[in-house]
């Protein structure tokens, strides 16, 4: 069996260790190549925070509560092992504050320690009157990349530098896994998926240990200041701009952050800044994860799509790519034992 996987960010990656960890040993031959034209520290999922956090409103969507609660567990299980320093995993406890009293969120039970904040917990924060308190988990790209890139090459998975400029030009596979988020227009029209612009400032302030993540329900998610302490920054960030498929640092963008968060928190101020970053959020109603078949002419082969993960791609990565996995068990169990050896690779 051969499969393609497209894309090499957090989405990619993890998909194909599902795939391996699955099937590597019951499958013989299953070859695996990842193409991407951007791999680590040069993706998305480089330069997101990091931070085990769905958006705070998210109830409408069953199946993505469930792939973010089972990404949680996950990541819990591997929280004392050897591994995770490696892997950029580490609990984180913070706060998330409000302007006005809202629902509790869907993943309250999933994350440790939920609970709502005090009067006098709030005092610490002038102008925002509720919010909660909890313990996440922290998953940083910049790690968990390249240790899911070393654990893919140790099980034989073959990296290639490309951009792919169609699925037919990966025909010769039996199975190919779109993980190329934002960019999954570029390989079929998908009017859902849209670009939501981020830019964040890195800053050294090892004083600052707890994530500070502030919300106004009126004007949108995440377009509030927020704070996330990692392993050696602090990301300052806070900007959501829908339909701005702009990559450039913005100096506006940057003023609107740094003050923002010198207000949360204005021992900020003496913080030394290291980067700006910006990136495209791949937003989507619903996350794309399922299958489509092209049978059309000579070539048969089969699309798994795993895109549209918005700001929460960490966050839900293994419950999609769980999912990816159960796709693809389902194609297996349909062709088996017929796979064909692509003429190409
Ligand atoms: P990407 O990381 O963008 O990877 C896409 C891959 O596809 C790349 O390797 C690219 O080269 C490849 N590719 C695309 N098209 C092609 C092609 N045609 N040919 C070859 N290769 C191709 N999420 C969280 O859970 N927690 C956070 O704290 C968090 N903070 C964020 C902060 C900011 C400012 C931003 C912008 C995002 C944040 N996110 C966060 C969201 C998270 O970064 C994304 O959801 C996630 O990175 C999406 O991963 P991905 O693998 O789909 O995409
Ligand atoms: C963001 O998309 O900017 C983000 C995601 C999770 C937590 C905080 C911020």
């Amino acid at each position: 069996m051969y499969v393609a996987v497209i894309g090499a960010g957090v989405i990619g990656l993890s998909t194909a260790q599902c795939i391996m960890n699955r099937f590597q040993s019951m499958v013989r031959p299953l070859t695996v190549v990842v193409y991407a034209d951007k791999f680590t520290p040069h993706t998305v999922s480089d330069g997101a925070a990091g931070l085990w956090q769905p958006y705070v409103l998210d109830q409408g969507n069953l199946e993505e509560v469930k792939w973010n609660k089972e990404t949680f567990d996950y990541l819990v299980s591997h929280v004392n092992s050897l591994d995770a320093n490696e892997m950029g995993l580490f609990l984180q406890s913070g706060y998330n504050i409000f302007k006005e009293r809202v629902p509790d969120p869907s993943w309250k039970d999933s994350v440790l320690g939920f609970r709502h904040l005090t009067e006098k917990e709030l005092d610490l924060f002038p102008g925002f009157s509720y919010g909660w308190f909890n313990t996440a988990i922290m998953l940083e790209g910049k790690s968990y990349l390249p240790w899911l890139m070393e654990r893919l090459k140790e099980r034989g998975v073959q990296f290639v530098q490309k951009k792919i400029a169609s699925f037919q030009e990966l025909s010769a596979f039996d199975v190919i896994v779109n993980c190329t988020g934002i960019r999954a227009q570029e390989l079929q029209p998908d009017p859902e998926l849209k670009p939501a612009r981020g830019q964040i400032i890195k800053v050294y302030a090892p004083w600052i240990k707890h994530f500070i993540v502030s919300h106004d329900m009126n004007t949108g998610i995440y377009s509030m200041p927020y704070i996330i302490p990692g392993s050696k920054l602090v990301t300052m960030g806070g900007i959501f701009q829908l339909d701005n498929w702009s990559e450039e640092n913005d100096p506006k963008d940057h003023n609107t952050v740094w003050e923002g968060g010198c207000k949360l928190l204005p021992s900020l101020k003496n913080a030394r800044i290291v980067e700006d970053w910006t990136g495209l959020r791949p937003v989507r109603n619903r996350i794309r994860v399922e299958r489509q078949t092209f049978d059309s002419g000579p070539e048969k082969f089969e699309v798994i799509h795993n895109y549209g993960h918005g700001g929460y791609g960490l966050t839900i990565h293994w419950g999609c790519a769980m999912e990816a996995a159960n796709i693809f068990g389902k194609i297996l169990q349909e062709r088996k034992p017929s796979w064909k050896a692509p003429s190409r690779l």
